[in-house]
């Protein structure tokens, strides 16, 4: 099969991009692959979440295994925008691939700077994640709220020319959101982020963890998500959750993604996207 797409504008050699957070911020790479492996096999990669300002992160615990599943509770840990540039971005561009930063935020004016921030860097796209929360509506997320979304959408379009896409919180008013990210003539459309979950991780005590679930438990629920948008709305999809082999990648495809994000799956085994490309050429389609 064909590996090579492009999507409004970002070209990747394969339709693999890595998911946001499960990299790090690409300071590592190069202990678990080559140069021409990333260069091969990886279509694009996407950074951890990136915010104005440092963020600690949550308390641990931070993770919890569920049944083909992993919840996360991370709490956007980055080293805010500023060292991303300095420090970690140099790093990155040694590869001949292209890079999304993966940015977010409490309100509008964040993301238009973080997009202000970015304009002189050679990045090739961004990715919003409005799963944050909007401290100017009582701290609920933006993708609970299509409104302010539109808002956001809009205002970020304006300034920034290049890739944008959206990713898409799994819950919540889906299809409305996506129909105002194509309205806004966003590229593509991540579909999605991790589900709201809950683990226990001690009972007595009671010691819990609430966080996103994410991993092959999530797989069926949001390829329904990515085929049922794909049936009604006309904008790239980027399809994200529970990937761990070349099938699951090509039903992906098959049900209307043009491209996907490979997350939990790298947590397994770092080297599992060069598996799941050798696997996905094997198909004759
Ligand atoms: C440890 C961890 C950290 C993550 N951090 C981010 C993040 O910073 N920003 C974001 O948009 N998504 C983040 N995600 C969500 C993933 O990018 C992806 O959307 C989700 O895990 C579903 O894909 P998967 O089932 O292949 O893991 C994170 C996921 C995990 C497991």
């Amino acid at each position: 099969m064909r590996l090579s797409v492009n999507l409004n504008g970002l070209k990747l050699k394969t339709p693999l991009m890595l998911a946001s957070g499960t990299w790090g911020l690409g300071d590592n790479i190069d202990k678990f692959f080559t140069k021409e492996e990333v260069e091969t096999y990886i279509g694009a990669f996407v950074t951890k979440g990136i915010s104005v300002n440092p963020r600690e992160g949550n308390p641990p615990p931070r993770l919890c295994e569920t049944p083909c599943g992993l919840i996360n509770s991370i709490g956007l840990e980055n080293p805010g925008i500023k060292e991303f540039k300095a420090k970690y971005l140099p790093m990155l561009k040694i590869y001949n691939i292209p890079i999304v930063v993966n940015l977010h935020g409490e309100k509008i004016e964040e993301f238009l700077e973080l997009v202000e921030a970015l304009k002189e860097e050679e990045i090739e796209g961004i990715e919003l994640n409005i799963s944050c929360p909007n401290v100017k509506k009582g701290g609920i997320s933006f993708s609970s709220d299509p409104k302010a979304v539109e808002d956001l959408v809009k205002e970020v379009r304006k300034s920034w020319d290049n890739f944008f896409a959206v990713k898409l919180s799994p819950v919540g008013a889906v299809f409305e959101i996506a129909e105002i990210c194509q309205k806004q003539d966003v590229d593509a459309i991540v579909v999605a982020n991790t589900y709201p979950a809950l683990g226990v991780i001690n009972l007595k005590p009671l010691k819990i963890i609430k966080g996103g679930l994410s991993g092959p438990a999530i797989k069926p629920l949001t390829l329904r998500l990515v085929y049922e948008l794909s049936q009604r709305i006309d904008i790239s999809i980027i399809g994200c959750g529970g990937i761990i082999s070349g099938k699951d990648a090509l039903e992906y495809l098959f049900c209307g993604a043009r491209a996907f994000q490979i997350g939990t799956a790298n947590l397994i085994d770092p080297r599992n996207v060069i598996k799941i490309i050798e696997e996905l050429k094997t198909f004759e389609i």
